[in-house]
């Protein structure tokens, strides 16, 4: 082997080292800005004639985009040959934030933290009910989705993470609910969280003949 070939292979060691870290970080950026745009038209005053419901819609849409975007990492690597398994810690914990901010602005600016009020919305209108029923699930799964607490949890892990399915119907349910009436976006939203969580309950037996025809052959 030449010092160049050597070279050659230490680089692509290294890229191989160094990318999915700047994939990872570039997932963060980019998947943060939608929040902090909105953000900035807000305080610019550019975001309409209730700026307020526009944050609280775009934060609320965001989360459960990621969410979405979430349960598909399994489905992805399984169909095809993409595995993007190792993003998926960025993009359920940006689900997070999003659904966080959500409540946030729901709280302080919708609500002006009167409690009472919002002690109310939470127990008398159902789809307030059930937002903070996922917010509450995807909780845990935040708090436990760091390298120690995978190693702590061991196989009971993947078991609390399964409330993310859950959380994720939740999601959907709760913007059919928040809508009012039927347009399109929620009923489109609520078809492709059905279609990811049907998949997961495919029996094996018909999970890998379905992967064998879908895969591209090599
Ligand atoms: C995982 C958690 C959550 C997700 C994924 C989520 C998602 C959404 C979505 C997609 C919308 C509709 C946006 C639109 O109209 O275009 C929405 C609206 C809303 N959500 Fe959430 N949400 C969550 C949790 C919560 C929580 C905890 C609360 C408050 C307790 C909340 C309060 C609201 C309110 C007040 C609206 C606006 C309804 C309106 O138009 O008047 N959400 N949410």
């Amino acid at each position: 082997m030449t010092s160049s070939d050597a070279k050659r292979g230490e680089m692509v060691g290294a890229h191989r080292v160094t990318s999915p870290r700047v994939i990872n970080w570039l997932i963060y950026v980019l998947g943060v800005m939608p929040g902090l745009w909105t953000f900035y038209l807000g305080l610019t005053d550019q975001l309409g004639a209730d700026p307020v419901k526009e944050l609280e819609h775009t934060l609320g849409l965001w989360a459960l985009r990621f969410l979405i975007v979430t349960l598909t990492i399994t489905p992805l690597r399984e169909l095809t040959r993409v595995n993007w398994l190792r993003y998926r810690r960025a993009l359920g914990l940006l689900a997070f934030y999003y659904a966080a901010f959500h409540f946030t602005t729901y709280l302080v600016l919708d609500q002006s933290l009167d409690l009472p009020a919002i002690g109310a919305d939470i127990l008398r209108r159902p789809y307030i009910t059930i937002g903070m029923f996922a917010l509450t699930l995807l909780i845990p799964l935040a708090l436990t989705s760091n390298n120690a607490s995978i190693r702590r949890l061991g196989r009971n892990w993947r078991k609390l993470h399964r409330l993310a399915y859950v959380a994720t119907l939740a999601g959907a349910v709760h913007f059919l609910l928040a809508v009012k009436s039927w347009p399109p976006e929620p009923l489109i939203y609520a078809a492709i969280v059905g279609l990811l969580l049907g998949y997961r309950l495919l029996p094996h037996t018909l999970r890998r003949p379905l992967v064998r025809r879908l895969r591209p052959q090599s």
